[in-house]
């Protein structure tokens, strides 16, 4: 029976949970998890300042592991191993959830499994729908990601398509940004765009129609930009017609992934912070029923970064028996699919 300790710290959350690999259900195999928001400490900025949440990491997280072990009725020992996101991210965070794991595995002489991220949300859908089989294709859309991969297994990625600019997140937050709704920007604007017309404002759908799945969201950006500056549009409509216009891209970006996808894909999987948004999973639902596939989404709270999701992606590490030596290196950069070409246009010439 694998039970497994997951610390999240790459971005401004700072989270831990016991993750039970042998429950058979969400509700089972979440054990305990905690997480603190760090929003009220960037807010003042307009986004997330490394140093600020480094430290706020440090503050958090011992006291955090001790309360969730408390939860789960467990004490250190009674873990089978410590997962923690080893990248990719801002660095002093990783860092500060890093050496935490790699000193309790050392203190309770467990064995360390280093996380990537980004796997943490590849993996999360079949942390919450055990009946979701590989290979599936997913849209992994967060702050500072936006891809399309066949997952065909556990570290086996295959990247599809990437952002040659901004990832679908932060087109959301800076849209927020320049609405003046504040930080963190993505349910803020889903929540004005509910009042808005998403046909009021003419936006660009960059890449739209083009024969290769990747995205881009910088025009767009510069597009709300515009409209807000001509002073002539209510901010609910320029929320409502940005929302439209990003996930009219997403729509026809991976309409084109599954038609170059590998044949055999169980499902379209969504992941990352910006799967949160009900809009874009009801885009998706038909989307994936136009090709006879269902859409698998993990319930919105984890779908933005948590820490049960880096557990599970431990369990499936694990139960594989790939763990790690202390001395792991965190990462600041660390892609999914390592053989993924650069991609033309994000600063690379043709
Ligand atoms: O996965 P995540 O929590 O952190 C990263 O790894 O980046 O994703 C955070 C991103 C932010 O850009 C946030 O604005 C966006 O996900 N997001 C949303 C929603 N909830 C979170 N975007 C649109 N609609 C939402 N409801
Ligand atoms: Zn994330």
């Amino acid at each position: 029976m694998a039970l497994i300790l997951g610390i999240e710290s790459s971005c401004d959350e700072t989270a831990a949970a016991v993750i039970d690999g042998n429950g058979a259900t969400l509700a089972t195999r979440i054990v305990a998890q905690r997480i603190a928001s760090q929003d009220e400490a960037h807010r003042p900025y307009g986004g997330v300042v490394p140093e600020i949440a480094a430290r706020a990491h440090v503050e958090v997280l011992g006291p955090m592991v001790e309360a969730v072990l408390a939860d789960a009725g467990l004490a250190l020992g009674d873990v089978d191993a410590i997962a923690a996101t080893a990248g990719p991210g801002l660095i002093g965070g990783v860092m500060v959830g890093l050496v935490t794991a790699k000193a309790l595995a050392m203190a309770a002489d467990k064995p360390l499994v280093a996380v990537n991220h980004l796997e943490g949300h590849a993996l999360s859908p079949r942390l919450a729908d055990p009946s979701l089989c590989y290979p599936y294709l997913l849209l992994l859309v967060s702050g500072g990601h936006c891809q399309i991969l066949e997952v065909a297994g556990v570290g086996q990625y295959r990247r599809l398509a990437t952002t040659i600019d901004d990832a679908l997140g932060e087109a959301f937050d800076k849209t927020a940004k320049i609405l003046g709704l504040g930080y963190p920007g993505g349910p803020a604007v889903e929540r004005l765009a509910r009042e808005g017309n998403p046909k009021a404002v003419p936006l660009p759908r960059p890449l739209v129609g083009s024969g290769e799945p990747h995205f881009s969201f910088a025009g767009l950006k510069s597009a709300v930009m515009r409209a807000k500056d001509a002073g002539v549009h209510a901010d609910a409509d320029i929320a409502a017609s940005f929302q439209q216009a990003a996930l009219d891209c997403v729509v026809d970006r991976t309409r084109i992934a599954l038609s170059v996808a590998a044949p055999g894909m169980t499902a379209l999987v969504v992941a990352g912070g910006v799967a949160a948004n009900a809009a874009l999973r009801g885009a998706l639902v038909a989307l994936a029923a136009d090709h006879g596939l269902p859409l698998v989404a993990p319930p919105p709270k984890l779908c933005t970064d948590n820490a049960a999701m880096i557990g599970w992606a431990g369990v499936e590490r694990f139960a594989l028996g790939y763990t790690d030596p202390l001395d792991v290196a965190a990462r600041p950069r660390w892609p999914l699919d390592e053989n993924a070409a650069p991609v033309r246009g994000a600063g690379v010439k043709a």
